[in-house]
């Protein structure tokens, strides 16, 4: 039976916190819970959430992903515990680290999560914050490993905005050597702290292309991804962005100048007839459901991992 491996990094803050070789490990561990061929028990083991942001997927995929291990959950509600009356994140990060054994935080702000992760002496995860959506990139490329076997060849075009999501998927993309490509309007390109970081790792291979153009990002691709165009705390640009973004929806037409296997993934939620159509969710091309289930199969993989 496989076993999870110790990671070398105490936290899961970022896609850069994890070798190439640990995401291997990761996927591979998560296949073998998905096809419930491991059984790790982690009895006693508490998974404390912290949510700042509203969360369906990450949220109930942690709480199951720790019941299959056997653990339990503890969600911490900001608005009934006296996070949300502003107790420093220092003195909640070292009061919760004697009760919980990893914890699960979803915020604005990154700095928030790294000044909780320097605090706390349990493991911490980044179950979103406005840089990175680390756990959602694990998923996807278990979900798109699932498909195409390997990564080799592999080309995914995400189309939105340069968000969290998009920031995650640059960086593991980066660490497994897939091409990416983004392409957004003008002005919603990814920050350059995060391109120049993934260009490093491909050291200097042109995996990674940041265009404005469509078409030419759609070519010859095996993955279309996209997300909302306003993300959360983003609420008052949102009529903004539905202009700025119009054209770069993911509808029957673009998906016609993919490759013939192309593939459609949306992290979720979605607005419907914004960045996707109803009928691309729908289509036959769409692995969007199996993307939501595999984030409880990756955390799984991750929580035995940071918990061996
Ligand atoms: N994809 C994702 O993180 O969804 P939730 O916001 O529902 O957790
Ligand atoms: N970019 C989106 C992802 C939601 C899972 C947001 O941050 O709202």
């Amino acid at each position: 039976m496989l076993k999870p491996n110790k990671l070398a990094n105490n936290n899961f803050l970022s896609s850069l916190d994890l070798s190439t070789d640990e995401i291997f490990h990761l996927l591979e561990l998560a296949k073998n819970y998905k096809n419930k061929k491991i059984n790790i028990d982690l009895k006693n083991k508490v998974l404390g959430l912290i949510f700042d942001k509203s969360s369906t997927r990450t949220r109930v995929s942690f709480q199951v992903a720790m019941t299959r291990l056997g653990g339990t959950t503890i969600d911490l509600n900001p608005t009934t515990s006296q996070i949300g009356r502003g107790e420093p994140i220092k003195d909640t990060a070292r009061v919760l680290s004697r009760y919980c054994d990893v914890i699960a935080i979803r915020t604005f702000e990154h700095s928030d999560l790294e000044e909780y992760a320097k605090w706390s002496s349990k493991p911490v995860i980044n179950a979103l914050t406005d840089l990175e959506h680390p756990c959602q990139a694990l998923a996807d490329f278990f979900t798109i490993k699932e498909e195409f076997i390997d990564f080799k060849n592999v080309v995914l075009t995400f189309i939105g905005d340069g968000n969290n999501v998009a920031n995650s998927l640059i960086l593991c993309g980066a660490l497994l050597d897939v091409e990416v490509r983004i392409a957004c309007p003008k002005g919603y390109e990814p920050k350059s702290l995060i391109i120049d970081r993934a260009r490093e790792i491909y050291r200097n291979k042109s995996l990674l292309k940041i265009t404005n153009d469509l078409d030419s990002a759609v070519a010859g691709a095996n993955v279309l991804y996209t997300d909302v165009w306003s993300s959360m705390g983003e609420e008052n640009q949102k009529e903004k962005k539905d202009k700025d973004f119009d054209g770069f929806t993911i509808d029957s037409n673009l998906i016609e100048k993919a490759n013939k296997d192309a593939i459609i993934l949306h992290c979720l939620p979605a607005y419907r007839n914004k960045e996707i159509t109803d009928a691309a969710i729908e289509s036959n091309k769409s692995r969007i459901f199996e993307q939501a289930e595999n984030r409880m199969h990756t955390q799984q993989a991750l929580l035995s991992c940071l918990l061996s």
